[in-house]
């Protein structure tokens, strides 16, 4: 009976301590709660600052630049013709085709269209369409991309005003 006392008030004591150790870590929680309350407070300002993000997504979207088409409107062609130096060693544009065929007149030209050059198959295979300025910016910026396999070893103009300029420059050659 006496063992078994001391077994009990031994189990009482530990249950007890437990419940204590429980009451104190709900405490703990509550008071984490509450301080991940103000974290709440802060995941409040975190539902503002998500939709920020989100803005500031489109402010980065826009800080990534803005599209082709707006830098393309306010394109400078004198800026251009200094960007087309990356172009010379290959393309020349007086109608006379060098490693790579003539640009004059590309933009507005059909894609492989310059007949005589020996467009790989990745170039002939967008064949039929016109090189717009939008189509010129797609190549420019990635030519791997856009034609994979084709022959041109260049490996494009990240910056899209580059390729507004230079595709602008081009087009005073139509
Ligand atoms: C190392 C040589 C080389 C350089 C540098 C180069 N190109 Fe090319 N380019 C080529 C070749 C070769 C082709 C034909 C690709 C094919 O048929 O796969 C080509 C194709 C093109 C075409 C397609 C023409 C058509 O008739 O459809 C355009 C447009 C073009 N290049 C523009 C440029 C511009 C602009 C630059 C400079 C930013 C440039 N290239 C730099 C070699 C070059």
């Amino acid at each position: 009976m006496f063992d078994t006392m001391t077994i009990t008030k031994g189990l009482g004591a530990v249950c007890g301590s437990l419940l204590v150790f429980l009451l104190f870590s709900w405490a703990g929680d509550g008071l984490y709660t509450m301080s991940a309350g103000g974290h709440g407070e802060g995941e409040e300002a975190q539902a503002y600052t998500i939709p920020v993000e989100a803005a500031g997504g489109g402010e980065a979207a826009a800080a990534e630049g803005p599209s082709f088409e707006e830098v393309y409107a306010a394109a400078d062609p004198a800026k251009g013709e200094k960007v087309f130096a990356k172009c010379k060693a290959c393309h020349k544009v007086d109608g006379a085709d060098g490693t790579g065929p003539h640009l004059n007149g590309v933009v507005g030209r059909e894609i492989a269209g310059v007949a005589g050059f020996g467009y790989s198959d990745a170039m002939k295979a967008h064949a039929g369409k016109p090189w717009s300025p939008e189509e010129l910016s797609h190549w420019l910026e990635n030519p791997k991309g856009f034609a994979p396999g084709n022959k041109m070893s260049f490996a494009g103009l990240p910056k899209v005003e580059d390729r507004a300029n230079l595709i602008a420059w081009l087009a005073t050659l139509n």
